[in-house]
């Protein structure tokens, strides 16, 4: 059987780096009670010449190398961003242009937080069905962009980034041996739209608008939530949690992700986090974090992988692939 495959990740990070420190010269805040809180130490914050999509532009170009494939191998693009460039067009169509893909589809998706989970479940229907042989998903975000610097509570949390992955068809035999995308797991919960929120929007107030959030809420669904997705994924592909090599969630708060880990039963030292050193970069944090993983040596091809986010809504997900 056909399975699709992540045979290339690439990561990109704005050069400037914002520190606790900073936001409590700007904001009623500390290093010791973001730290205490959240985990994060730093957040990286994109030039205000450099929009979503040039972030995503090098994501991308690190993630064909990787795969050792260029720009005219490309034949699809999904973009997850809750910061698109403009209202439109999609970000996808943008990024194409800047890397030189051919004409393909492109477009973006907008799932907020658990977006990147959205884009690679949308990405596996083309591939896994032989519409499309290379595919780049693409999570990117510049969430600082929406943040409102009086409000302590959300504006410490959020950082930019963007993460890619090649995704190509495999010739699998069905079994859970096989690399590529083995089950998925998504979910929306629009009863809870008003936890977590932009203020604006082109059909409301025509302005672009800030981040709302009611943090404690979302935070208390957001444990219990994500464990049911994960286990549900994992069911998916036939596997069980505790066999998973790497657990790579999404990036919002240290305290959440060793809250579902250990719900969940996955020793600590099998979860990745990048929180500390890049706040919480929305649809591009799970490919971030992978992207550290494979960088720094501790991911390897073979390894069978668990991703998860949670985010506005809500929604959230989870995916199991093996690499
Ligand atoms: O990616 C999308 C998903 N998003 C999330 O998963 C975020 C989920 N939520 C969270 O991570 C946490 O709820 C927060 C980090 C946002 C907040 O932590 P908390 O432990 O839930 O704190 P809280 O909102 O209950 O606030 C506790 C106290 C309050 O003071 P009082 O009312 O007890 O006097 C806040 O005003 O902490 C205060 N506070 C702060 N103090 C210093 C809130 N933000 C700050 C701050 N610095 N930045």
């Amino acid at each position: 059987m056909i399975r699709s495959a992540v045979t290339g990740v690439g990561g990109y990070l704005p050069e400037n780096i914002v520190s606790n420190a900073d936001l409590a010269r700007i904001v009623d805040t500390s290093d010791e009670w973001i730290i205490e809180r959240t985990g994060i130490r730093q957040r990286h914050q994109a030039a205000k010449d450099q929009a979503t999509s040039d972030l995503a532009v090098e994501a991308c170009r690190r993630a064909l190398e990787a795969a050792g494939r260029t720009a005219a191998d490309v034949d699809l693009i999904v973009v997850a961003t809750t910061t698109p460039d403009m209202t439109f067009p999609a970000t996808a169509a943008i990024l194409q242009r800047k890397l030189g893909v051919p004409t393909c589809p492109a477009f973006d998706v907008q799932a907020v937080c658990s977006g990147f989970v959205y884009a690679l479940s949308v990405a596996d229907g083309f591939v896994a069905r032989g519409h499309a042989r290379c595919a780049l998903v693409v999570g990117a975000e510049e969430m600082t962009r929406l943040l409102d610097y009086s409000d302590r509570g959300t504006c410490v949390l959020f950082g930019d980034g963007a993460g890619a992955f090649v995704v190509e068809p495999v010739e699998g035999q069905g079994t859970t041996d096989d690399q590529g995308l083995l089950g998925f797991a998504l979910r929306c919960d629009g009863t809870k739209t008003d936890l977590l929120y932009v203020d604006g929007g082109p059909s409301t107030t025509g302005t672009v608008g800030h981040l709302r959030m009611l943090g404690n809420q979302v935070f208390k669904n957001a444990v219990v939530n994500i464990a049911e997705a994960v286990e549900a994924a994992a069911e998916a592909a036939g596997v069980a949690v505790s066999s998973v090599d790497w657990f790579i969630p999404h990036q919002a708060n240290q305290r959440i992700l060793v809250g579902v880990a250990n719900r969940l039963g996955i020793s600590e030292d099998k979860v990745i986090s990048t929180v500390a050193q890049h706040a919480n970069t929305s649809a591009a944090s799970i490919p971030l974090a992978l992207w550290v993983g494979i960088q720094d040596g501790r991911i390897r091809k073979g390894d069978l992988l668990l991703l998860e986010a949670m985010g506005g809504g809500l929604t959230w997900g989870a995916c199991t692939l093996r690499l």
